[in-house]
């Protein structure tokens, strides 16, 4: 008997685009998966894929002839690149190495590969295999995020051993997981209908109506959280405090300033939530008493008493048949040793940790990395683009969520 995974890929036409790396090896068994299920695989290569993989290889396994140029005149009258794009109903191009990246990211269409990619509206999926550092490459990071806010979906790069001796992150991630992604792409998104709620950004704190205490939190890795969940398919909610970003597509949000504010916006939504993630700098202290008019410099000292905010984090997770919670942890030294005391104390399920004040991550900047903590395991997301960064982290919580609901309904 077939598996609703399998059953999810019968009659499904998918474009497998091959491009050059030592990874295009393990493709041959990508396909022998995809085909075996049911799919109907016309496998794609670019120039350099065939220098580690032989389309004659990819056209046994697939059982039709591969395609790799743009003006072939015998493929073109069976079926011309244009019907092709149109025919695909998901893209996924794996290995997908650096320079295809840069193409796509740049529009590029001087391949058959990078112009059925620009062609077609079906679902774009690319698996990332390179060298380490080429992946840690601002320039590919850059080309990574861009994709990404196109709506293109990275399905990895793993991290580990590499073909060229490094180790770090750019291996292709494997076969079997890549066929497990398709399966599930094609059983709608992995959280539809899950109810997430956000916090993100820093809170302002009123000391007078021109001065407030505030916090070096930009928002960018709550916003980039908010985008990736929805595609994944979850309704998200995104509390957010005083931030200059854009709302990302299909997230309702709400703007508050003070910690109080996030805090009544929370209780108001936890509720209905399935999922939630508090990725917002909240002020543990605010001002007992925020002065009506400006405060004139009349005093050579002055002092301003604080008093304590409420965890907002702690009462989510405090609450009976609460959501599945997930914290965040920013610290200075030790990062991970401090964020375990916080899961602890604070009762998360998971706890992001990173550093912050360092001389990359963390607040303001555009990547990070970070450990996650959960009861009886970690994980290590190095640093990366933090919208790359936060698919993998949506990834890890949608499987730990899915894995606490399984546990339960056994
Ligand atoms: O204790 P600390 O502030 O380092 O904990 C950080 C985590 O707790 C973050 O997830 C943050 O969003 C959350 N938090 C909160 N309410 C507060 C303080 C922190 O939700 N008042």
């Amino acid at each position: 008997m077939q598996s609703d995974e399998n059953r999810a890929l019968a009659g499904r036409r998918i474009l497998l685009g091959v491009t050059g790396g030592i990874a295009a090896y393990k493709t041959v068994e990508l396909v022998r998966l995809l085909v075996k299920s049911g799919a109907e695989v016309q496998v794609v290569m670019s120039g350099g894929a065939s220098q580690f993989v032989t389309p004659m290889t990819l056209q046994a396994v697939s059982g039709r002839p591969v395609r790799q140029a743009l003006f072939d005149e015998a493929h073109e009258a069976a079926m011309g690149h244009i019907e092709l794009a149109r025919w695909a109903e998901l893209i996924l191009v794996a290995p997908a190495s650096a320079s295809f990246m840069a193409r796509l990211a740049n529009g590029f269409a001087d391949n058959l590969l990078s112009t059925l990619c620009l062609a077609s509206a079906a679902p774009l999926c690319l698996a990332p295999a390179m060298n380490q550092q080429m992946w840690q490459n601002p320039a590919t990071q850059e080309n990574a995020s861009r994709l990404l806010r196109r709506g293109v979906q990275l399905w990895g790069p793993a991290s580990g051993d590499q073909a060229c001796g490094e180790v770090g992150p750019g291996r292709m991630v494997e076969p079997e997981a890549l066929f497990q992604q398709a399966c599930r792409h094609f059983t709608s998104g992995v959280l539809a209908g899950v109810r997430v709620l956000l916090t993100a950004g820093p809170t302002r704190e009123p000391i007078d109506p021109v001065r407030f205490i505030g916090n070096r939190s930009s928002g960018k890795m709550g916003f980039a959280l908010a985008r990736a969940f929805v595609a994944l398919g979850a309704h998200v909610e995104l509390v957010a405090g005083p931030v200059v970003l854009v709302t990302p597509p299909g997230v309702e949000r709400v703007d508050v300033e003070t910690a109080r504010e996030m805090e009544q916006a929370v209780l108001d939504r936890v509720a209905s939530c399935d999922i939630f993630v508090g990725c917002a700098a909240v002020a543990d202290y605010r001002p007992e008493v925020a002065a009506d008019q400006k405060i004139k410099k009349d005093n050579e000292q002055m002092a301003i008493q604080l008093v304590r905010n409420n965890d907002i984090l702690a009462a989510v997770a405090a609450m009976p048949e609460g959501p599945f919670t997930v914290g965040f942890a920013a610290e200075t030294q030790s990062p991970e040793h401090y964020a375990e005391k916080k899961r602890l104390a604070k009762k998360v399920d998971m706890i992001a940790a990173n550093l912050v004040g360092a001389q990359s991550g963390g607040f303001e900047r555009d990547e990070n990395a970070l450990t996650l903590l959960w009861a009886g395991g970690q994980a290590v997301l190095p640093m990366a683009d933090k919208g790359v960064l936060a698919q993998q982290l949506v990834t890890l919580i949608a499987e730990h969520y899915e894995n606490r609901h399984t546990t339960k309904d056994t």
